[in-house]
């Protein structure tokens, strides 16, 4: 068996996840390898949800009675969990939203409605990156449109990096937010936020971090990033799917107007305006997700069990593992940085001109599972004039002898189709 420096103990760790001892296709072992799209669940996990379920279960925030008091500990207990792991100054900085997604385009909403001098206006400008999921094109899209905004974003190397070299002029007195993703789900680079901040503060713009495929897998400080707000997922993170989370400098979510109206966000209402509670409560309108947080609180309580620093010292050598088992496989062209250094876990390839589709194909009638299509990347591809890429990703419960299964599979995958 390979062994590499680094590894956790990877044979303890897989007997958490009940999942993994899946068989596919007629007794095929699973290989799961599409942890970008959403990672797996740990029986801590699936228990925490289960037993709030079983014994807890109330709405928060709004009833006397046992339960409810429970609910809400337990709800605002994770709220604690999550402003710990992310060394967050302020409890009141964390906001529950349903996912990423919906965490930036809260951000989006914010701004579009936003008084001097936070408003994006038809004299303002949005700085983003051509390698940014969809979650975080769109929003800002819509928000150019709706305000007359221009719409700007740096372009990208052909190995895959940001190309900053034009970021004086990309990034310029006119703008007031700089969204950019931390590591690309589809490249799998991971970029350099100390330059991009330094400039955006410079001209005093914004600047919001979509960490979705950071946060799982490396340490994750709010404060060292400098950022004004960021955005995350619970379930590529061990957690229930349902839950994201975005944190937003205390300051600005005070100054900052709510996007969705509705019960709890308010502090009065009368038939001719409303109120607002403070935050975060302003940006949680309705029932919040309660299962869903406690599940991430459980879900963030095993990741410090096992460590963020281990967990990316193991991706990272799981990831130079498979960056050179996958050169070697004749035809394959990685789509991204071709070292381990600065980079994610997630590795984006094609195989001469079998496309992506027959390639993820015939991986799963092997019982590999990776991720194909443009990944809700679409640029990405158009850059590197490809229609889309197979994509295979690791977590902490990924070894080595899953990335030669890959690499025995893709054999297949070209005997297959000659
Ligand atoms: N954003 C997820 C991915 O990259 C769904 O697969």
């Amino acid at each position: 068996m390979t062994q590499l420096p680094g590894l956790l103990d990877t044979e303890a760790l897989r007997k958490d996840f009940p999942i993994l001892d899946r068989q596919v296709h007629d007794g095929k072992k699973l290989v799961y390898l599409d942890n970008a799209a959403t990672s797996q669940k740990p029986r801590q996990v699936l228990d925490a949800l289960n037993e709030y379920y079983e014994r807890y279960n109330a709405n928060v925030h709004r009833g006397v009675h046992v339960l409810a008091e429970e609910a809400t500990a337990l709800y605002e207990g994770a709220r604690d969990k999550v402003a710990e792991f992310i060394n967050a100054p302020s409890r009141d900085e964390v906001i529950f939203t349903k996912n990423a997604s919906e965490s930036l385009n809260l951000v989006a909403n914010m701004l579009g409605w936003a008084d001097e001098p936070y408003r994006v206006d038809h004299e303002t400008e949005i700085v983003i990156t051509e390698m940014e999921h969809h979650s975080n094109i769109v929003p800002w899209q819509l928000l150019a449109q709706r305000t007359g905004a221009k719409l700007k974003w740096f372009g990208l190397t052909d190995d895959g990096r940001l190309d900053l070299s034009n970021i004086d002029e990309v990034i310029n007195e006119k703008t007031k937010i700089v969204s950019f993703v931390l590591v690309s789900n589809i490249l799998g680079t991971q970029n350099p936020v100390e330059a991009i901040v330094r400039r955006a503060q410079e001209v005093g713009a914004l600047v919001c971090v979509d960490a979705s495929q950071a946060a799982p897998h490396m340490p994750l400080d709010v404060q060292a990033l400098q950022a004004d707000f960021v955005a995350f997922t619970g379930h590529k993170m061990c957690g229930p799917t349902g839950i994201g989370v975005l944190w937003g400098r205390q300051e600005l979510l005070e100054d900052l107007p709510p996007f969705l109206g509705g019960g709890e966000m308010i502090e009065t209402v009368s038939m001719h305006s409303s109120t607002y509670a403070p935050a975060p409560h302003k940006f949680e309108a309705g029932t919040p997700p309660v299962a869903q947080a406690v599940g991430l609180g459980a879900a963030i309580d095993y990741l410090n069990s096992i460590g963020m620093d281990k967990i990316l010292a193991h991706e990272h050598a799981l990831t130079e593992y498979a960056v050179k088992r996958l050169l070697e496989v004749p035809d394959l062209r990685i789509i991204g940085p071709t070292t381990a250094e600065e980079r994610g876990a997630a590795i984006s390839f094609t195989l001469g001109d079998i496309h992506p589709h027959d390639v993820g194909q015939v991986l799963d009638e092997q019982g590999i599972a990776v991720r194909v299509g443009h990944h809700c990347a679409r640029p990405v591809c158009l850059r590197y004039g490809i229609p889309a890429t197979t994509r295979a990703s690791f977590y902490l419960y990924s070894t080595p002898a899953e990335i030669d299964a890959l690499v025995d599979g893709l054999e297949h995958v070209r005997n297959f189709f000659g």
